[in-house]
C-alpha cells in the first residue's frame, strides 16, 4: 500500500470521552500495522461491535481485535496488571489468543490496590462540590506516584528488581498509615495477596514486556504504519481541559511524544472523534447540559451509559464551543461525527455556540470551573430530521437538515467531517471521498 495513504495516524477524542473512537480504531486498523495506546488506563471504555458481538475493552487497545496488527501499550500508560490479565482472559475466553501480537512497555507505570483504594478513600471523603466523579480505577493516585518519582513502581521493576516485592510490602504499609491518618480508614490491602497476584502477573506478562519506543522506532524505519489510540476525551486532558474535573493524562495528539516516545510530527493524519450532541459522566461543568426531557430521550436513543462504569452519561447538545478549543489545540486533520442517528425525530436540534458568562459573551472556555459553572449556553437553533438514518450506507443519502447540520458543525469546527457514524456496527459508517484512501475504498462509501 502506498506510505502516503498510511500515513501514521491517531485517533482521539474531541470531548469527555465515550465519543466512539473504540469503532473508529477498529475501522481503521485494517490500514495499519501496529495500534499503540499512549495514555490513561483502565479508566477508558471501549466498546467495539464485530457483527453480533459487542466487546468492551479497558486496558487494551482497540486493535487487539485484528490478528495481523501489533498491540502497543505505550511508556505513558498506567496499566493495572491484573485487569489486564482479565481483559486477556476474557478474550481468550471468545477464542482470541492475544498474547503473541500485544506488546507492553516495560517504562509503564503499574496500577496497585492501594491506588485504586486511594481514589476510592479520597472521593468519599471529598464534599459534594469537591468530587471528581472518577471511575475509580486508581488513574490519578498512580500518576501522583509517577510525577513524585520516588514511590512509583514499573513493569521493568516488576521484571528485574530483586528488591521488588520489599518495595511493595513497603508501600502497602506506608499507605494504610496514610489512609488512616487522612481518611480515618481502618482496612487493610493484604500485601500477601498483592505480592501474589503481582508474581501471577510477572509469569504471564513477562513474554509481552519489551521496550516498546525502541520497537516503534524500527518499525517505522521499517516503513510499518501507525495507530495512535488516544483514551478518554481532549476536554479531560490535565492541562487543558475542565479542571480539576479531568482525568489525569493528556488524551489528545500531544501526548504521543511523552507517552509513546515517538515525535509528534510524525504523525500527521489527526482524526477527532465526538458526538453529534454531548455527554460527560462524572462531575464537572458541562454549560450545554440538558437536564431536562430531551436530555432523557438523547440517553434513551443514544443508550448513554458509562462502558467503564455503568453511569448515566449527562447529555446536552453538540457544544461547539470546548470543541473548536479542542480541535484547535489538537491540530485535527479530520473530524468523525458520531451517533448522528441518535438525534433523528427531534423539530429543531440546538448547537452551542458560544458562552454567556455574567452578562459576557465568550467564544473559547475560561480556565476556572467556576466561571463555566456559571456559563449559560448560546444556542443556534437548526431544523431536525425525522428519517431513521441508521440503514443509509452513503454520505450523500443523509436527509438535507442532517447534511446542513453537519456543514455547521464543520465551519464552527474549521476542519471537515469525514466520517459519520449512524450506528454501532462497523457498517453503519458513512465514509467521505476524502477519507476513503485510507481505508483503500475506491468505488464505494460503504465499510
Ligand atoms: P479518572 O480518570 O478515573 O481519574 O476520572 C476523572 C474524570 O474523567 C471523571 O469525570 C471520569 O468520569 C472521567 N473519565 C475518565 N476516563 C473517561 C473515559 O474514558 N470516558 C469518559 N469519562 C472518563
Amino acid at each position: 500500500m502506498d506510505q502516503d495513504i498510511r500515513q501514521h495516524t491517531c485517533v482521539f477524542g474531541l470531548s469527555w470521552g465515550d465519543e466512539g473512537k473504540g469503532k473508529i480504531v477498529d475501522l481503521l486498523c485494517p490500514a495499519f500495522d501496529l495500534v499503540v495506546r499512549f495514555n490513561g488506563g483502565a479508566n477508558a471504555g471501549h466498546t467495539v461491535c464485530v457483527g453480533d458481538d459487542t466487546f468492551a475493552l479497558h486496558l487494551l487497545p482497540s486493535g487487539v481485535l485484528h490478528q495481523r496488527i501489533t498491540s502497543v501499550i505505550g511508556p505513558g500508560v498506567v496499566v493495572d496488571p491484573t485487569q489486564l490479565l482479565l481483559e486477556i482472559d476474557n478474550l481468550s475466553a471468545r477464542g482470541i489468543d492475544v498474547s503473541d501480537r500485544l506488546r507492553i512497555s516495560d517504562r509503564a507505570h503499574l496500577v496497585l490496590p492501594y491506588h485504586k483504594l486511594e481514589d476510592q478513600l479520597s472521593e468519599q471523603a471529598a464534599g459534594k462540590n469537591n468530587k471528581i466523579g472518577t471511575t475509580a480505577r486508581g488513574i490519578g493516585p498512580c500518576y501522583a506516584d509517577k510525577m513524585k518519582r520516588k514511590t512509583a513502581l514499573r513493569f521493568c521493576d516488576l521484571m528485574g528488581d530483586e528488591q521488588f516485592e520489599t518495595r511493595v510490602r513497603t508501600q502497602i504499609a506506608a499507605r494504610m498509615r496514610l489512609f488512616q491518618a487522612l481518611f480515618d480508614h481502618e482496612g487493610d490491602v493484604s500485601a500477601d495477596e498483592v505480592i501474589a497476584d503481582l508474581q501471577a502477573a510477572r509469569s504471564r506478562l513477562a513474554p509481552m514486556v519489551c521496550d516498546t519506543t525502541d520497537l516503534l522506532h524500527r518499525a517505522m524505519d521499517e516503513g510499518r504504519s501507525m495507530l495512535f489510540e488516544g483514551a478518554n476525551g481532549m476536554l479531560l486532558d490535565v492541562d487543558h481541559g475542565t479542571y480539576p474535573f479531568v482525568t489525569s493524562s493528556s488524551p489528545g495528539p500531544h501526548g504521543i511524544g511523552a507517552g509513546a516516545g515517538v515525535p509528534p510530527s510524525c504523525v500527521t493524519r489527526l482524526v477527532g472523534v465526538t458526538k453529534a450532541y454531548a455527554t460527560r459522566v462524572g462531575s464537572g461543568p458541562f454549560v450545554s447540559e440538558l437536564d431536562n426531557k430531551i436530555g432523557d430521550q438523547i440517553r434513551r436513543q443514544g443508550k448513554e451509559f458509562g462502558t467503564t462504569t455503568g453511569r448515566p452519561r449527562r447529555c446536552g447538545w453538540f457544544d461547539a464551543v470546548s470543541c473548536r478549543y479542542t480541535a484547535r489545540i489538537s491540530g485535527v486533520t479530520d473530524i468523525a461525527l458520531m451517533h448522528l442517528d441518535t438525534l433523528s425525530g427531534f423539530d429543531e436540534i440546538g448547537l452551542c455556540t458560544a458562552y454567556c458568562i455574567d452578562q459576557q459573551t465568550v467564544a473559547t472556555p475560561p480556565a476556572d470551573a467556576r466561571l463555566l459553572e456559571r456559563a449559560q449556553p448560546v444556542i443556534e437553533w437548526l431544523p431536525g430530521w425525522r428519517e431513521d438514518l441508521r440503514t443509509l450506507r452513503h454520505y450523500e443519502d443523509l436527509p438535507g437538515n442532517a447534511r446542513r447540520y453537519l456543514d455547521r458543525i464543520e465551519s464552527l469546527l474549521g476542519a471537515p467531517v469525514s466520517i459519520v457514524g449512524v450506528g454501532p456496527e462497523r457498517s453503519q459508517t458513512l465514509v467521505r471521498d476524502r477519507f476513503r484512501d485510507i481505508l483503500n475504498i475506491h468505488q464505494s462509501t460503504t465499510v
